[in-house]
Order: structure tokens, then C-alpha cells, then sequence
């Protein structure tokens, strides 16, 4: 059993809460599809746990703290700079610094394991291109990325989790939030996109840290309760990371 999380953005209560949750499933190894950092206020404690997962791919906050951050909205960016001042300062031990440094800058942007691919992005562009659930209606968009992909693709970025299918002959595409696969999704043969939603900032209504489990047959998706209030205090504290980063928590938006 593999868990797949993605999109941890530097919160570290939801990071345990969903490790912790892990646990108790039966999973053998963690994949981590990337934005590691990024938003929330502990970069390098998340970085240090995350170190413990099998695959971990290059997000594009994690780019962007690690060499210049572009195309970002200015408080995405100044969280971004300060994120790079955390990942700068040792801590304790300056060799820790060093080890979190060349971890990030390792890191692929995207895996191959059989059928089954993994990216932050998409299979199209890895690192930046967002598929949203609108995105059905965008016919040649769906059509080229999915056919980069043999099976399975589990990706992230937006933080809106889901499942999207393709229905041929007549090339339509469908996009079903967790509650509208009732949380399971068996494969079925077709090829699938599955955004496996965001641990440290879910967008899609419910502030619930979320990933998925996955046996090769079935994805499931699990939320997870955490002590947000904590996260959003330090987030607060900060005066880099800008109050509504921790607001946006509160509501999952
Ligand atoms: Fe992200």
C-alpha cells in the first residue's frame, strides 16, 4: 500500500496529523508530490519529516525558495523569500542546513513506476501547469495531457482533490470530487488523473488535511483533522506570511 500526499506547504500539524494517520493504514511507502514549503511557517521541520517518504518530487515553491521564485502573486512571493531565510539558517547544526539545502535541489520533477506517473503539475508540464476540475471543458487541453499518460497519473498544485476520466469515442471529460466517489475510486482499465488534494492547504471547502492510499487498484482518499488554530498563531506571528495565509485555513479555501 502506498500513501501519496502532496502540497505540504510548511504545516506542520497537518504533516504529523496525516503522518500519524498513515500509521495505522498499512502503507509500506509514502510518495510526496512536491511544494514541500512554501505559505505556512515551518519550512525546515517539514522538510526534515518528508525526508522519511520514498519519492519526493520538486514542487514549484519548493523552486522557487530554492532559486528565484517567478510568476507568483506578491504574497506568495514574500512568503516564498522568507521560506529561503528559514532554509538559509541552520538551526542547531549547520550541517543540517547543508542536508536540507542539497535534499531540495535533488529533487526530480517527476517518477515512472510501471503505469503509474507522478508529478506535481501535470504530465505535460511537471513543475507548473495546473489542471483544475473546470479544465473538463477544455477539450484540447484534457486531450494532450492525457495522452502523455499509460494508466495512472497522481498529481497535485491546484489543491483541489479528485478524480478526472476520460470517456471516448467522444472524447469527454469528467472530473468527481472524494464525497462524489463516496472518498473510493476503483480503477477501471481507463486512463485516470488523480489530484490527491493538499496536506498543509486544502482549497476545496474542507480544511481537512487530505491524501490518498492506493493498493494498485483502488485510490482512497482520507481527511484528516488537525489543530489548525496553532498553525494559523504562528502564521500570525510571522509579519512575512501575510494574515490571510492563515485564514484561508480556517475555511479550506
Ligand atoms: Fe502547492
Amino acid at each position: 500500500m502506498k500513501a501519496i500526499i502532496s502540497d505540504i506547504h510548511s504545516n506542520l500539524e497537518a504533516f504529523q496529523a496525516v503522518l500519524e494517520d498513515i500509521e495505522g493504514q498499512g502503507v509500506s511507502e509514502i510518495y510526496c508530490l512536491g511544494d514541500v514549503v512554501g505559505y505556512g511557517p515551518n519550512p525546515r521541520e517539514c522538510v526534515d519529516l518528508v525526508m522519511k517518504c520514498r519519492i519526493v518530487l520538486l514542487g514549484n515553491h519548493d523552486q522557487g525558495a530554492l532559486f528565484d521564485p517567478e510568476g507568483f502573486n506578491p504574497p506568495a512571493e514574500r512568503a516564498i523569500f522568507w521560506t529561503r531565510s528559514q532554509l538559509e539558517t541552520a538551526g542547531a547544526n549547520a550541517g543540517e542546513r547543508e542536508r536540507r539545502w542539497e535534499f531540495l535541489v535533488e529533487r526530480p520533477r517527476c517518477h515512472q513506476e510501471d503505469s503509474l506517473l507522478f508529478v506535481h503539475g501535470s504530465a505535460r508540464n511537471p513543475l507548473n501547469e495546473y489542471v483544475f476540475p473546470e479544465d473538463i471543458y477544455n477539450q484540447r487541453k484534457m486531450e494532450r495531457i492525457f495522452a502523455l499518460v499509460e494508466r495512472t497519473c497522481f498529481q497535485g498544485h491546484t489543491h483541489v482533490p479528485g478524480i478526472f476520466t476520460e470517456h471516448q469515442p467522444e472524447d469527454v471529460y469528467q472530473f468527481q470530487s472524494p464525497e462524489e466517489v463516496d472518498y473510493a475510486y476503483r480503477l477501471d482499465g481507463r486512463k485516470v488523473l488523480c489530484n490527491v488534494g493538499s496536506v498543509g492547504q486544502p482549497r476545496d471547502g474542507d480544511r481537512r488535511a487530505c491524501y490518498i492510499l492506493f493498493d494498485g487498484e483502488t485510490i482512497r482518499y482520507r481527511r484528516v483533522d488537525y489543530d489548525v488554530e496553532t498553525t494559523i498563531k504562528k502564521i500570525y506571528a510571522i509579519p512575512d506570511l501575510e494574515n490571510f495565509l492563515g485564514d484561508r485555513l480556517r475555511d479550506g479555501r
